[in-house]
Protein backbone atom coordinates (compact mmCIF):
# COMPACT_ATOMS: atom_id res chain seq x y z
CA UNK A 1 0.00 0.00 0.00
CA UNK A 2 1.18 3.18 -1.09
CA UNK A 3 1.53 5.85 1.88
CA UNK A 4 -1.34 7.77 0.18
CA UNK A 5 -3.77 4.60 0.56
CA UNK A 6 -2.34 3.86 3.94
CA UNK A 7 -3.40 7.38 4.44
CA UNK A 8 -6.41 6.84 3.04
CA UNK A 9 -7.04 4.20 5.34
CA UNK A 10 -6.24 5.71 8.22
CA UNK A 11 -8.32 8.61 7.51
CA UNK A 12 -11.49 5.99 6.85
CA UNK A 13 -10.79 4.27 10.24
CA UNK A 14 -10.47 7.39 11.86
CA UNK A 15 -13.38 8.68 10.30
CA UNK A 16 -15.67 5.72 10.82
CA UNK A 17 -13.75 5.79 14.95
CA UNK A 18 -15.13 9.56 14.88
CA UNK A 19 -18.39 8.56 13.92
CA UNK A 20 -18.63 6.18 16.64
CA UNK A 21 -17.20 8.84 19.26
CA UNK A 22 -19.73 11.87 17.43
CA UNK A 23 -22.59 9.02 17.52
CA UNK A 24 -21.88 8.30 21.21
CA UNK A 25 -20.94 11.69 22.47
CA UNK A 26 -24.20 13.13 20.98
CA UNK A 27 -26.04 13.34 24.24
CA UNK A 28 -29.71 14.73 24.52
CA UNK A 29 -30.36 18.57 25.11
CA UNK A 30 -30.75 17.21 29.35
CA UNK A 31 -33.49 20.22 29.49
CA UNK A 32 -35.56 17.49 27.10
CA UNK A 33 -34.22 14.67 28.94
CA UNK A 34 -35.44 15.63 32.27
CA UNK A 35 -38.98 17.13 31.03
CA UNK A 36 -39.88 14.09 29.65
CA UNK A 37 -41.08 11.60 32.71
CA UNK A 38 -42.18 14.83 34.19
CA UNK A 39 -44.70 15.25 31.88
CA UNK A 40 -45.45 11.85 31.93
CA UNK A 41 -45.73 11.41 35.46
CA UNK A 42 -47.88 14.50 35.69
CA UNK A 43 -50.23 13.44 32.82
CA UNK A 44 -50.76 10.06 35.42
CA UNK A 45 -51.59 11.86 38.12
CA UNK A 46 -53.81 14.14 36.16
CA UNK A 47 -55.51 11.20 34.99
CA UNK A 48 -55.72 9.08 38.58
CA UNK A 49 -57.05 12.75 39.89
CA UNK A 50 -59.77 12.64 37.63
CA UNK A 51 -60.32 9.05 37.87
CA UNK A 52 -60.55 9.27 41.62
CA UNK A 53 -62.90 12.52 41.06
CA UNK A 54 -65.41 10.34 38.96
CA UNK A 55 -65.18 8.00 41.61
CA UNK A 56 -66.14 10.03 44.55
CA UNK A 57 -68.73 12.23 42.60
CA UNK A 58 -70.87 8.51 40.96
CA UNK A 59 -70.79 7.53 44.96
CA UNK A 60 -72.09 11.06 46.46
CA UNK A 61 -74.81 10.22 43.51
CA UNK A 62 -75.68 7.27 44.60
CA UNK A 63 -76.35 8.02 47.92
CA UNK A 64 -78.19 10.72 47.46
CA UNK A 65 -80.33 9.05 45.29
CA UNK A 66 -80.23 6.52 47.91
CA UNK A 67 -81.60 8.45 50.91
CA UNK A 68 -84.11 10.20 49.02
CA UNK A 69 -85.53 6.89 47.45
CA UNK A 70 -85.50 5.06 51.15
CA UNK A 71 -88.57 4.94 52.83
CA UNK A 72 -88.97 7.47 56.00
CA UNK A 73 -90.90 7.49 58.68
CA UNK A 74 -92.71 10.26 59.63
CA UNK A 75 -91.69 11.75 63.18
CA UNK A 76 -94.86 10.82 65.60
CA UNK A 77 -96.44 14.21 66.31
CA UNK A 78 -97.59 14.85 69.87
CA UNK A 79 -101.04 14.78 68.66
CA UNK A 80 -100.49 11.70 66.66
CA UNK A 81 -101.47 8.14 67.49
CA UNK A 82 -98.70 6.07 68.45
CA UNK A 83 -96.50 8.31 70.73
CA UNK A 84 -97.26 9.72 74.53
CA UNK A 85 -100.18 12.00 73.56
CA UNK A 86 -100.26 15.27 76.44
CA UNK A 87 -103.83 15.36 76.63
CA UNK A 88 -104.06 18.77 78.79
CA UNK A 89 -104.59 19.87 82.58
CA UNK A 90 -106.50 17.81 84.72
CA UNK A 91 -108.81 20.33 84.96
CA UNK A 92 -110.02 20.66 81.64
CA UNK A 93 -111.80 17.20 81.85
CA UNK A 94 -115.04 17.44 84.18
CA UNK A 95 -115.94 14.58 86.05
CA UNK A 96 -118.62 12.20 84.61
CA UNK A 97 -117.30 13.08 80.89
CA UNK A 98 -115.71 11.36 77.89
CA UNK A 99 -113.50 13.61 75.68
CA UNK A 100 -112.44 12.71 71.98
CA UNK A 101 -108.97 12.04 70.59
CA UNK A 102 -109.53 11.68 66.73
CA UNK A 103 -105.77 11.69 66.02
CA UNK A 104 -104.68 9.37 68.93
CA UNK A 105 -107.18 7.39 68.83
CA UNK A 106 -108.89 6.93 72.15
CA UNK A 107 -111.49 8.28 74.72
CA UNK A 108 -110.48 10.07 77.69
CA UNK A 109 -113.11 9.27 80.30
CA UNK A 110 -113.01 10.81 83.67
CA UNK A 111 -115.04 8.90 85.70
CA UNK A 112 -117.69 10.38 88.13
CA UNK A 113 -114.96 9.62 91.22
CA UNK A 114 -112.42 11.64 89.44
CA UNK A 115 -110.62 8.84 88.27
CA UNK A 116 -109.26 8.47 84.53
CA UNK A 117 -109.45 5.78 81.74
CA UNK A 118 -108.23 6.20 78.26
CA UNK A 119 -110.26 3.84 75.81
CA UNK A 120 -109.13 2.31 72.67
CA UNK A 121 -111.84 3.52 70.06
CA UNK A 122 -111.34 -0.14 68.25
CA UNK A 123 -114.12 -2.49 68.95
CA UNK A 124 -113.20 -5.44 70.39
CA UNK A 125 -115.43 -7.78 68.33
CA UNK A 126 -113.82 -7.00 64.97
CA UNK A 127 -112.18 -3.37 65.31
CA UNK A 128 -114.92 -1.32 64.17
CA UNK A 129 -114.29 2.45 65.08
CA UNK A 130 -117.13 3.16 68.07
CA UNK A 131 -118.35 6.20 68.71
CA UNK A 132 -119.72 7.63 71.92
CA UNK A 133 -123.25 8.67 72.33
CA UNK A 134 -123.66 11.31 74.52
CA UNK A 135 -127.19 10.76 74.91
CA UNK A 136 -127.23 7.05 75.46
CA UNK A 137 -124.00 7.53 77.82
CA UNK A 138 -122.69 4.49 75.34
CA UNK A 139 -120.26 3.54 72.98
CA UNK A 140 -122.40 1.94 70.34
CA UNK A 141 -120.68 -0.10 67.47
CA UNK A 142 -122.20 0.80 63.95
CA UNK A 143 -121.16 -2.72 62.95
CA UNK A 144 -122.66 -5.48 64.99
CA UNK A 145 -124.39 -3.10 67.56
CA UNK A 146 -122.06 -4.42 70.37
CA UNK A 147 -122.45 -1.66 73.64
CA UNK A 148 -119.32 -0.48 75.84
CA UNK A 149 -120.10 1.89 79.07
CA UNK A 150 -117.93 4.87 79.84
CA UNK A 151 -115.64 2.65 81.70
CA UNK A 152 -115.32 0.22 78.30
CA UNK A 153 -116.93 -2.38 80.09
CA UNK A 154 -119.42 -4.67 77.52
CA UNK A 155 -123.06 -3.93 77.71
CA UNK A 156 -124.21 -5.92 74.91
CA UNK A 157 -122.44 -8.41 73.17
CA UNK A 158 -120.96 -9.74 70.83
CA UNK A 159 -118.14 -7.90 71.90
CA UNK A 160 -115.86 -11.18 73.75
CA UNK A 161 -114.59 -8.33 76.38
CA UNK A 162 -114.47 -4.76 77.37
CA UNK A 163 -112.51 -2.15 74.98
CA UNK A 164 -108.35 -2.01 75.83
CA UNK A 165 -107.04 0.57 77.65
CA UNK A 166 -103.83 3.17 77.02
CA UNK A 167 -101.28 3.73 79.83
CA UNK A 168 -102.13 7.16 81.75
CA UNK A 169 -100.00 9.08 83.39
CA UNK A 170 -100.55 12.04 85.39
CA UNK A 171 -97.64 14.57 86.53
CA UNK A 172 -97.53 18.36 87.81
CA UNK A 173 -101.76 18.24 86.85
CA UNK A 174 -101.12 17.19 83.08
CA UNK A 175 -102.70 13.89 81.72
CA UNK A 176 -100.62 11.85 79.09
CA UNK A 177 -101.81 8.83 77.70
CA UNK A 178 -99.66 6.66 75.85
CA UNK A 179 -100.76 5.38 72.23
CA UNK A 180 -98.03 3.43 71.97
CA UNK A 181 -99.37 0.88 74.29
CA UNK A 182 -102.11 -0.93 75.15
CA UNK A 183 -103.63 -3.02 77.63
CA UNK A 184 -106.00 -5.68 76.89
CA UNK A 185 -108.51 -6.65 79.43
CA UNK A 186 -111.35 -9.11 79.97
CA UNK A 187 -113.15 -6.65 82.04
CA UNK A 188 -113.42 -3.82 83.73
CA UNK A 189 -111.50 -3.22 87.01
CA UNK A 190 -111.04 -0.37 89.64
CA UNK A 191 -107.54 -0.99 90.06
CA UNK A 192 -106.95 0.00 86.24
CA UNK A 193 -108.51 3.50 87.11
CA UNK A 194 -105.95 6.44 87.41
CA UNK A 195 -106.11 8.85 90.00
CA UNK A 196 -104.45 12.76 90.28
S1 LIG B 1 -117.11 -4.95 65.20
FE1 LIG B 1 -118.15 -4.04 66.80
S2 LIG B 1 -119.75 -5.36 67.16
FE2 LIG B 1 -118.74 -6.28 65.56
Amino acid sequence: MTENGKRSFMSKKSQKRTRAVDHVQEPEPPARRDLRPRGRSRRSFLRKLWVGLGILAGAEFVGVVFAFLRPRKPPVRKTDFGGVIEAGPIDDFEPDSVTAFIRGQFYLSRLKDGGFLALSRKCTHLGCTVPWDSEGNIFLCPCHSSAFDRTGEVISPPAPRALDLHPVDIENGIVRVDTGKKIKRKSFKISQVVRP
